[in-house]
C-alpha cells in the first residue's frame, strides 16, 4: 500500500496536465533569453505579486539568496527570524556568499516585532556593520504553516521606511496564504522590495521558484543567478508545469487546509496531545505530546512509518505533518488511525 507521507509539501509529483505541458512547451535558451515559455511565466509571476520583474530559478533557496545579495552590501547586517528558513536552513549562505551578516530576533506569532526591530537597528558608527535589509517569512514553516497579516506587516514596514531598510519576503507557500486570507498575494507583497515564491511546495511542481522585485533589482539578479550556476537552457520543460500551477493550482490549496484542520481536531484528542498552531492556519502543523523528548518523537516517527504514513520528527518541537496534493481524504484517515495505533487509542 502507497505511504502517507506528510513529511512536507515538497513530495508531491507534477499533474497529468504538467506533464502535458512539458511536452509541448516551445524552448529557447534561456540565458539567451530565448525561452518563450519562462518569459511567459517570469512575466505572469511579476504581474501576480505586483511587481516589474520575476527571475525564475531552481529553488527557493537560491532565490532568498540572490535576494539577499543584490538588496545588500557585504559587511551589511540583515534581521530576520531565529526559526526562519533562511537562518536555520539556507546553508548560512548569507555570509558565506555575501558577506551578509544574519542577526536573528525572536518571532512573534509568525513575525518580526516592530519594537525588536527598533531596537536592533545599529547606529552609524565605523564599528559596526550597517543594518540594511529585514527578511519576513509567510506562511512561516516552522511556526506551523503560520499566515502573516498586512497587519502584522504594516508595522515592520514602517520600521524599515523609517530607517531606510529594504524588505525580502521568503514567500516559499505565499499562495497558501493568499487563499486562506482571501486577499491577493500582491496585497502581501506590497511592502517588500522582494518576494520569493515557490513553485514545488504545494502547487505539485517538480522544481523552481520565483523571485519578484523590481526590473533593477531582477536584471542584477541575473547576473547572481549566473555567478551561483543557475542559468539555465531549456528551461521551459521546468517553467511550462509552473504556469499551469499558477492557473490552476492554487485554489485547490484550501483542501489542503481543510484536511490540516480535520487532522489537528483528531489529534487534539490524543492524550496529552498539543497542536501548534491551534487551529492551523495553513497545510502545516506541530504535534506535540505532554513527556516526550526529541528522542521520543524519533521514536515515534519510526512507529508511525511503520504504519506507512511519514512524518518529521523536529527536535523539541514535536512532528509535523503537512498536507498537499496526494493526501486525499482516504490517506487522511489512514493518517489519523496509525496516529491513534501508537498513542494507543
Ligand atoms: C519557508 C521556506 N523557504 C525556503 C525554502 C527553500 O526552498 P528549496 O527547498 O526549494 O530551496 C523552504 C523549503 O522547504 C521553505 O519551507
Amino acid at each position: 500500500m502507497q505511504r502517507v507521507d506528510l513529511r512536507s509539501d515538497t513530495v508531491t509529483h507534477p499533474t497529468e496536465q504538467m506533464y502535458q505541458q512539458m511536452a509541448e512547451a516551445p524552448l529557447g535558451d534561456d540565458v539567451f533569453g530565448d525561452d518563450p515559455t519562462v518569459n511567459q511565466l517570469e512575466q505572469e509571476s511579476a504581474e501576480r505579486l505586483g511587481k516589474e520583474a520575476a527571475l525564475f530559478v531552481p529553488t527557493g533557496t537560491m532565490a532568498n539568496s540572490i535576494a539577499i545579495g543584490t538588496l545588500t552590501r557585504p559587511g551589511d547586517e540583515m534581521l530576520l527570524m531565529e526559526d526562519s528558513h533562511i537562518y536555520l536552513y539556507e546553508a548560512g549562505g548569507s555570509s558565506r556568499l555575501w558577506g551578509v551578516h544574519p542577526h536573528p530576533l525572536p518571532s512573534v506569532a509568525g513575525c518580526l516585532d516592530a519594537s525588536d526591530i527598533a531596537a536592533s537597528i545599529r547606529p552609524d558608527d565605523p564599528h559596526q556593520p550597517r543594518t540594511s535589509l529585514i527578511c519576513l517569512e509567510n506562511t512561516h514553516n516552522m511556526c506551523g504553516g503560520r499566515v502573516i497579516t498586512a497587519e502584522q506587516i504594516a508595522p515592520v514596514a514602517q520600521a524599515a521606511r523609517e530607517h531606510r531598510l529594504k524588505m525580502h519576503l521568503d514567500g516559499a507557500r505565499l499562495f497558501h496564504a493568499e487563499v486562506a486570507l482571501g486577499i491577493p498575494a500582491a496585497q502581501l507583497a506590497a511592502e517588500f522590495d522582494s518576494v520569493s515564491f515557490c513553485l514545488s511546495k504545494g502547487l505539485s511542481c517538480p522544481v523552481g521558484s520565483l523571485l519578484c522585485g523590481s526590473a533593477e533589482q531582477i536584471a542584477e539578479g541575473r547576473r547572481l543567478r549566473k555567478l551561483l550556476g543557475g542559468g539555465m537552457r531549456q528551461v521551459g520543460v521546468l517553467a511550462a508545469p509552473g504556469r499551469v500551477a499558477l492557473s490552476q493550482g492554487i485554489d485547490r490549496l484550501a483542501e489542503d487546509h481543510r484536511r490540516c484542520q480535520q487532522l489537528a481536531e483528531q489529534l487534539a484528542q490524543l492524550p496529552g496531545a498539543r497542536i501548534e498552531p491551534n487551529p492551523p492556519q495553513s497545510n502545516i502543523l506541530f504535534v506535540a505530546f505532554d513527556q516526550i523528548d526529541s528522542a521520543g518523537y524519533q521514536q515515534m516517527e519510526a512507529e508511525l512509518e511503520a504504519l506507512g504514513v511519514r512524518v518529521l520528527a523536529i527536535g523539541e518541537r514535536g512532528l509535523r505533518a503537512v498536507l498537499h496534493r496526494q493526501i486525499d481524504d482516504e490517506g487522511l484517515q489512514r493518517a489519523i488511525e496509525a496516529f491513534r495505533q501508537i498513542r494507543s487509542i
